[in-house]
């Protein structure tokens, strides 16, 4: 292997380049080439690509986003757009890539593989929800953004005596709310992992806290959830009581990423260009157990990831 290409793909996190800056630095490191790949798959099919030095990544560890893009692409998920990809980087002469991103970006890597270009994921997501891993690049700076924006609505909500129903990521993963509800103090947690759609247990918690002496109350609601504006309005038709609606939206995804994010992003690109380099293909890294390691895509893919059930508990319960 001579030529590596490294692209970022599916939604940014902070820490992504952190991630890409160590693909390129170590692989330069280790003797071989350096592609950037711009705009994720599509930018692949587009052949938006570029040759990456030392200095081309110099000044980046500190922001949020992604210097390369990112893009969600539907060509890439057919066999004629994946064996066009894999044409496009034999033309460029890249004989492996570093994917940074989720599931469906992992899909794209067992596809190029199979198609004879080395590849290796690096799990890029602020949601947590890839199965094979314990951490993913970019939610421990999501948790910290939207833990500090929550602290922020519970100032106001407490002085006026509100109900506060704050929406966070996750459209299919409850992860951030999950820990926010324990950093922030939270009174209900709606996850989508666990939804029983049972408003009224929430207005009850809300009237029996009013009783007990306690003057606001905090709901965090993933967006898996959503609806927080309607939801907001019929809590407070039911208690009698100001409810107001916050939706944090993509402010969690931006923003210098955390001390964590840096490290543990530089870690996984620096991994994820040494198995490249040894020769290894359609792999993803993953910190398990306090460790880095790498699964085959298609194991980790099969790979089933619940929400903690003793977390859960300690959620509501505090
Ligand atoms: O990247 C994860 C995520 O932020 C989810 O939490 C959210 O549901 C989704 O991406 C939003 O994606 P888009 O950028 O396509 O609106």
């Amino acid at each position: 292997i001579k030529t590596i290409g490294v692209l970022t793909s599916g939604g940014d996190a902070p820490g992504m380049n952190a991630a890409i800056r160590a693909v390129v630095r170590k692989s330069l490191a280790n003797g071989l080439k350096v592609k950037g790949i711009k705009k994720g798959y599509m930018g692949l099919l587009n052949e938006e690509i570029e040759d990456m030095d030392r200095r081309s990544v110099s000044d980046i560890i500190q922001r949020g986003g992604t210097i390369l893009g990112t893009a969600r692409c539907m060509e890439f998920t057919t066999p004629e757009g994946q064996a066009k990809g894999a044409e496009i980087c034999r033309k460029h002469g890249i004989d492996g890539i570093v994917v940074i991103g989720g599931d469906g970006s992992y899909r794209g890597a067992q596809k190029l593989s199979q198609q004879g270009i080395n590849t290796v994921g690096i799990p890029g997501t602020i949601d947590l929800d890839i199965s094979c891993t314990d951490y993913t690049i970019g939610f421990d700076t999501a948790i910290n953004t939207a833990m500090s924006a929550i602290d922020k609505i519970r100032d106001t909500s407490s002085s006026h005596e509100r109900v506060s129903v704050v929406e966070v990521m996750g459209r299919h993963a409850g992860y951030i709310a999950l820990w926010c509800s324990i950093a922030n103090g939270a009174d209900d947690i709606l996850l989508p992992e666990k939804y029983d759609y049972n408003e009224q247990r929430i207005i009850d918690n809300i009237i029996d806290n009013r009783k007990k002496g306690k003057t606001h109350h905090i709901i965090v609601n993933a967006e898996g959830i959503g609806h927080s504006t309607s939801m907001a309005r019929r809590i407070e038709a039911a208690t009698g009581l100001e409810t107001r609606a916050t939706i944090l939206g993509y402010m969690q995804r931006g923003g210098s990423p955390t001390c964590k994010d840096r490290v543990y992003a530089s870690m996984m690109g620096c991994y994820a260009a040494d198995i490249l380099a040894a020769g290894k293909t359609n792999r993803v890294v993953g910190y398990r157990n306090g460790q880095f390691v790498d699964y085959d895509i298609d194991e980790a893919l099969a790979m089933k990831k619940n929400i903690n059930e003793y977390m859960y508990e300690i959620a509501r319960i505090l």
